[in-house]
């Protein structure tokens, strides 16, 4: 039985008591849209060249930290250096250890808003002031402000994720290189959704050592389950950020399914393909339901704002009637009505377009 007082939380810092945990409750559906995950799974042979390589490995010896084949597929994949690249249990590891060897107590760290969550918690967790820039009308990146916003809070990192999470909205073209010119501060580019579109800030690794990109497997990949990101940053960089992330951080199975997505990427690549072309039609067709406004995306998702069902009634007869699961952000300050769709199979969005132009 637990004492009754739970005196030990007044050893958690207050800065992590007053934030809210990232959860998310997750019931089953026929039609899973609610977390941006792939349509498609892993290709079931595929699969079976990653059982074949992990059974023909020893599963007593700690996984290689950064296996060196796998650092210069990726890096030519990316088209970037081997030493400049740093894998991760997912980019959401990599988020942590970046602000983790970055931030001191107070340091200031700039991002957009509303933007994925997880950067506001971890800022939170490890001491630092988090400062929200509202992105423009229509979620349009508020370059200007951004620039201001770090040059008068001295931001130590500024967050950018492009496409952005959960509006779609991506970063003009030489934003970033504006933003590297006109600020001190690191900069991470959080490109989780970049395979769907908008512009990458990798070209610009070449030219600032303050520039962090996150790629990851989870999204255009189909590996969401495994587990796999990374980091790519001026190879010194690389190094010190190396030392906020765990020793053996990722497992051999998924070095293994990493190594097995590379060299089938033109396969796996294609497959993004399709996921923008159905997101094209669909936004298209959501364009045509009355009731709706909906907001530019360059992501595999969708961000909709109800303008006559209240959103939390919309969601729910969405789920219980159609059996349709997308994601309710109608309560993050900005956001009111809206909700999240990620794109699916051709066919999870005409099951989606008719469900909405009934409801409506
Ligand atoms: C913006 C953004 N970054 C990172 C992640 C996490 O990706 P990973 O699965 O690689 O940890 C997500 C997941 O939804 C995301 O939306």
């Amino acid at each position: 039985m637990p004492p009754h007082d739970p005196d030990g939380l007044a050893l958690i810092k207050p800065s992590v008591r007053t934030q809210a945990a990232y959860t998310l409750a997750a019931p089953t559906a026929r039609h899973k849209l609610n977390q941006n995950e792939s349509p498609f799974d892993f290709p079931p042979e595929l699969k079976r060249e990653v059982l074949e390589r992990v059974a023909a490995q020893s599963w007593q010896r700690y996984p290689v930290f950064a296996p060196p084949e796998l650092l210069a597929l990726l890096a030519k994949h990316y088209g970037w250096v081997a030493d400049g690249v740093l894998v991760g249990n997912g980019s959401n590891e990599l988020i942590q250890s970046t602000l983790s060897v970055a931030l001191g107590a107070g340091d200031r760290v700039v991002a957009p808003s509303p933007t994925f969550s997880l950067y506001r918690l971890l800022t939170a967790v490890l001491g630092g002031c988090y400062v929200p820039v509202p992105l423009g009308d229509g979620f349009v990146f508020d370059v200007d402000s951004l620039i201001d916003a770090a040059q008068r809070e001295a931001a130590r990192v500024i967050v950018l994720n492009s496409p952005n999470n959960p509006t779609g909205s991506a970063l003009p073209e030489g934003a970033v290189e504006r933003i590297l010119s006109q600020t001190e501060a690191l900069v991470v580019c959080d490109e989780a959704y970049q395979d769907f579109g908008g512009p990458s800030a990798i070209r610009l690794l070449a030219h600032s050592s303050r520039l962090v990109v996150l790629r990851t497997f989870s999204k255009a990949f189909g590996l969401a389950g495994l587990r796999f990101g990374l980091a790519l940053a001026h190879p010194a960089v690389t190094r010190e950020i190396a030392k906020g992330k765990l020793p053996y951080n990722v497992n051999l199975v998924t070095l293994a399914a990493a190594r097995t997505a590379l060299d089938h990427a033109p396969m796996l690549t294609a497959r993004t393909r399709q996921v923008i072309e159905v997101r094209d039609r669909f936004v298209a067709q959501l364009g045509k339901v009355p009731g709706l406004a909906v907001y530019p995306t360059a992501a595999n998702f969708v961000l909709i704002r109800s303008l006559t069902l209240p959103a939390k009634e919309l969601f729910r007869r969405l789920l219980d009637d159609y059996g349709i699961l997308v994601r309710d952000v109608s309560d993050v300050p900005q956001l009111s009505e809206c909700l999240r769709i990620s794109i699916g199979t051709s066919e999870d969005m005409d099951v989606v377009i008719s469900a909405l132009e009934e409801i409506i």
